[in-house]
């Protein structure tokens, strides 16, 4: 397919310094990049050579849901290999970035973009084969909130990335701990959630930085279980099918109390 020139606009800009900043570097057929200076090197990339070996070549049938799809990376990608996407942002500058880049590749038609936020998907009968909750975790105000919606939506794989804090790796707990066992609650070896109420790397929205123990433990405890472990910060989830029936009732209540039916 002959790509696009770049197009220039009565400034000057071109349509990437247009859309700009960019946080997907994406390579776009003309040869040009969107963030070739990434300080995270040619990223996401660098990360989905990490996750691609765990996902079929051919997704052809499968629903995919890529939230915080940003300039559509993933989605892109995704869609190659011949899966209904859906793409979903909060933020329109990146879904601007993702439907231009979308058209660029001619993948538009594979891929439905859509405006809005992870906890809009407690209200959905939508099911997706597979999840993509890459780098949105720590954003969220909520982020349990957010994986106990993905539970009910996932059917066969979530894909969870996060921002982490140095600390445990795998940890088990116990079952319980008592009133005066409180100290094992700061145990080296204890999951962990560190609270950023100001900003990291000048991003107030960074409210979160849990250490790898504790986002696995979050993700076992919405109902996944951790199948495998790609690379640094991410993990490639299932739902757990043997999870305690009642705590999955006790949390579709939860949700049903925050969200009600409209
Ligand atoms: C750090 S970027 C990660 C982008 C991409 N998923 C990746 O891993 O490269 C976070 C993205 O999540 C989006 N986001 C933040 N809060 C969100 C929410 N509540 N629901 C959906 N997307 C959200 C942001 O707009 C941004 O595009």
């Amino acid at each position: 397919m002959a790509s696009e020139p770049a197009t220039q606009d009565r400034t000057g800009l071109d349509d990437i310094e247009r859309l700009a900043p960019w946080f997907h570097n994406l390579h776009l057929p003309d040869g040009r990049q969107t963030a070739p200076h990434h300080p995270l090197g040619d990223f996401p990339r660098v990360k989905w050579r990490q996750i691609e070996p765990f996902l079929p070549q051919d997704l052809k049938g499968w629903r995919v849901l890529d939230i915080g799809c940003n300039a559509g990376f993933y989605s892109f990608e995704l869609a190659r290999r011949r899966a209904a996407v859906t793409a979903l942002d909060i933020d329109c500058h990146y879904l601007r970035q993702a439907r231009w880049a979308a058209e660029r590749y001619a993948l538009a038609s594979r891929i439905e973009f859509r405006l809005g936020s992870v906890y809009g998907l407690a209200r959905t009968d939508e099911r997706f084969d597979l999840v993509l909750f890459m780098g949105v975790l720590y954003h969220l105000r909520h982020p349990l909130l957010a994986l106990d919606i993905l539970r009910n939506v996932t059917r066969r794989q979530l894909i969870l990335q996060t921002l982490t804090s140095p600390g445990a790796t795998y940890t088990d707990t116990p079952a319980n701990i008592g009133l005066m066992e409180r100290d094992a609650l700061v145990a080296d070896t204890w999951p962990r959630m560190a609270f950023i109420e100001h900003a990291l790397e000048e991003d107030p929205t960074n409210w979160w930085a849990p250490d790898p123990a504790c986002a696995e433990a979050m993700a076992r405890s919405a109902g996944f279980r951790v199948v495998h472990r790609p690379g640094h910060e991410i993990w490639i989830c299932e739902p757990n099918l043997t999870e305690a029936t009642v705590d999955a009732e006790l949390r579709r209540n939860e949700l049903r109390a925050i969200f009600p039916a409209q």
